[in-house]
Parts: C-alpha cells; structure tokens; sequence
C-alpha cells in the first residue's frame, strides 16, 4: 500500500521497519550534514486544512532533510476559502507532478477518502477525532528509546480521549507491540467503544498513575467540545491534572508524556512538563526521524 493512513492498517513488523529506518535518520541528523539526497526526484505537497505547529515542521523538515521537494498549502489562505472541493484541490495540486501529499483535516476518514479519489500516495498527519498515525509512531518510539522496549510496558493515556485520535492512533500501535493500555479521564469524555478494543478505563487518576510506567496527558481538546461534555477546566485540572507532588508520592519514577500543544496547568503543572521525567522535548524530536523513515519507505514504493 501506497499510503500511510492510521495504525489500523499496520502490523507489527511494519511498525519494527520504520523504527529501524527512524534509528538509520536519527543517526544521520546528528551528523554536521542532516541531509541525505534520498529523495530528490519526489515532490511532496503539505496540506494542512487545519492548525499545527509540531506535524506541519517536523514533516516539512524531514522532507527538506531528504532532499525532497516541496510546496506548503494551508487552506486558510487557498481557494478552498472560496468554496473549491477537496478533491479539486488536491487534482489541481497533482497536476503539478507532485508524488506524495501529506495531508491533516478536520473531517475524520479525509485521508481514507482521499486516497480512494485521487493518484497519489496519502500520508495522514491527524484526521479529526479518527487518527494521527505519526504521531502514535513517534510516541512509541520514545518510550522505546526510554525504556528499551514497548513490549510489556503499561501505558495510561489520560484525558479527553473521546476528541483524540493521538489516542486511538496510540492504542493500536501499543497494543500490536504487546504494550497493556488503560485510560483514565472524565467519563464524558471516554467513548463508550474503548472497551471494546481491549482497553480498560480507570477513572482514579492516581490508581492510574500508580499502575503505568508511562502516562501520556493529552490535552482538552476546547475547539471539538459541546459545552455538555465537562464543566469546568478548573474542575478538570483538580481532578485529571498530573502534578509534581503527585508523581513524587508515587512508589516508583514513571515517564510522563504528551502530544503538545500543552495546556499548562491543565492536564499537567509546569514542574511537570518541565520534569527529567518529561519526554516531551523527546517526542518532538524523534517526530523528525519518524516521519522521515515513513516517507522514504512510501516514497521507494511510487519510485
Ligand atoms: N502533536 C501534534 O499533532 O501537534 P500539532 O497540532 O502542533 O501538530
């Protein structure tokens, strides 16, 4: 397959090559020369029908680190303003001899969609509340830099896991690498369909973080919220937010991480975020070699 669409669609050896692939360019972008010329007859095309930071620049730079062209399209300032469709778009842009689009919208299944409309490989950087396959890679990579292995480990992802498909994205990938996950939030804000998928739901917070080696915080995710779902976010912080004290007077040291953007004070304190048990930084960084691994193995299938 020609796209990389959400961790459903992986196995476990393929999750294994790309972080072999993702150890080959983590070495390579800590050399003085951080680029390869792997890619320099492949254009890739950017799409980002919504707002990022950390996915539009670390896809962006690991493009440009091998050597690929590219063009960036944030829908805000194109012509879907004036009312021209998805397919459209992306069949202007192809148009232009572009191979690969790299492509976040709001619209759950708009990668799906697309890839079954139009030629080109579809890699998808976040699609609504559906999945955000990158990121689940880039995470577990982490925690296997962190900790030697995913396999074994307990993972809990704390929050609005209802909004998140940095969520459901992580339960698959850690789950097909034998990790045991939980989540814990508000009620409201868990799907009733998780337990179905072999997770189990713990509502104590410190129970929780009492079981996990590692807990990932998400973030409440405002912009996607009826106002029914929870009532406060100081309601939220006192009963969901991680604090210092808190992971000190827990029996052992676990490894706290989170997606970003961070809402401090919220979902963690900055003692927290800022922590030498914080990965955070980590996970961004790795985001670069992990992106730059799924490219170039996409990218040796169209060539
Ligand atoms: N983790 C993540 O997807 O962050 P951005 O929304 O800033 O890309």
């Amino acid at each position: 397959v020609n796209h990389l669409l959400g961790i459903k669609y992986l196995n476990e050896a393929d999750i294994q090559l790309i972080f072999e692939t993702a150890d080959h360019f983590k070495e390579v972008i800590n050399r003085p020369i951080k680029k390869v010329p792997s890619l320099r007859d492949i254009t890739i095309a950017n799409l980002f029908f919504e707002n990022s930071t950390r996915t539009k620049l670390s896809f962006e730079l690991a493009e440009k680190r091998l050597s690929a062209d590219i063009i960036n399209f944030s829908a805000s300032q194109s012509s879907v303003t004036k009312g021209e469709t998805l397919i459209d778009t992306v069949n202007n842009i192809l148009s232009m001899k572009v191979d690969m689009v790299v492509m976040r919208h709001p619209n759950p299944g708009a990668g799906i969609f697309l890839s079954k409309h139009v030629k080109a490989s579809i890699i998808n950087a976040g699609d609504g509340a559906h999945e955000h396959p990158t990121q689940a890679l880039l995470d577990s990579y982490s925690i296997r830099e962190k900790l030697g292995d995913v396999a074994g480990k307990k993972v809990v992802i704390v929050g609005d896991i209802l909004h998140s498909r940095v969520a459901l994205s992580n339960i698959f990938a850690l789950q097909l690498q034998g990790a045991q996950v939980k989540v814990c939030g508000p009620k409201t804000l868990i799907p009733k369909y998780i337990t179905s998928l072999g997770v189990e739901v713990e509502t104590n917070l410190v129970k929780a973080l009492e079981w996990c080696d590692v807990a990932n915080m998400l973030r409440v995710q405002n912009e996607r919220m009826d106002i029914s779902y929870f009532p406060s976010t100081r309601e939220y912080s006192q009963q969901f937010g991680v604090t210092k004290k808190m992971l000190d007077s827990l029996s052992k040291e676990i490894v706290i991480m989170h997606p970003g953007p961070i809402n401090r004070g919220v979902e963690i304190t900055s003692d927290v975020a800022d922590s030498k048990q914080s990965i955070i930084l980590h996970q961004v960084e790795n985001g670069v070699a992990i992106r730059m691994a799924v490219i170039y193995l996409l990218a040796s299938k169209i060539k």
